[in-house]
């Protein structure tokens, strides 16, 4: 008997060690995860800068999973097309960080990616209804972005639950990623909200076994 794993376990390499970035990228897929989550800040739309295309084009070859990349930058639609040719999977952009969101969106399409659409933990989640139908992914921040290791915001547990009525209400089938303060402890409530991503920085890359700790999120033996 086959057991799939219950979510889709993404890594934020904001939490490696960037004078190995190769590596730490690499050691990814041999735990089983199944996505790399790559956190773009700009120190303008938050308070922290990381990395830009250079850096996905240059860990690319480091790993076969899907990039799955976050943008934490004001006004995305000037680098759409860089983070796509990067290599980017899914492109994931903030509803606070731009006006015209479907044009952003249409632009990730148009590039033939896949487009997230992510809000910070004080946007309520009926602001994202009208584009709902126009994304594979909603990211759930459930910290305020800029930094790993914050502690998990418990609202943020309701928001999954609406979205995900409201995706059966509409009939769609975009995955609900939830990303900040995913541990060991917080892990399980997250799931049960109705979570099919997890993103999990600090948690992963301090793990003594990344292997048992991937295998747990998943709900598989380990
Ligand atoms: C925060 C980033 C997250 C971060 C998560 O702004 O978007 O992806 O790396 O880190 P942890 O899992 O440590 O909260
Ligand atoms: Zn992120």
């Amino acid at each position: 008997m086959i057991i799939e794993p219950r979510c889709i376990v993404a890594p934020s390499i904001l939490s490696a060690d960037f004078s190995r970035l190769g590596e730490d990228v690499a050691s990814i897929a041999p735990t089983g995860a199944q996505w790399v989550h790559l956190d773009v800040m700009d120190g303008q739309f938050v308070p922290n800068m990381s990395f830009g295309p250079k850096t996905i084009s240059d860990i690319r070859e480091c790993s076969p999973l899907v990039f799955d990349t976050h943008l934490m930058i004001s006004s995305p639609e000037r680098f759409v097309t860089q983070f796509a040719e990067a290599g980017s999977d899914i492109i994931t952009v903030h509803l606070e960080a731009t006006t015209h969101l479907h044009r952003v969106l249409q632009a990730i399409h148009d590039e033939g990616k896949q487009a997230g659409v992510s809000v910070v933990p004080s946007t309520p989640i009926c602001m994202l209804e009208p584009i709902l139908s126009d994304v594979e992914l909603v990211l759930i921040m459930s910290v305020d972005p800029g930094f790993g290791g914050q502690r998990f915001i418990p609202s943020s547990l309701e928001k999954i639950k609406a979205l995900v009525a409201m995706r059966e209400q509409h009939d769609l089938s975009f995955r609900i990623s939830v990303d900040g303060g995913v541990n060991e402890r917080t892990y399980s409530d997250i799931l049960s909200a109705g979570t099919d991503v997890l993103v999990v920085g600090s948690a992963f890359f301090g793990a003594e076994d990344k292997s048992k700790f991937t295998a747990m999120l998943q709900g598989l033996e380990y």
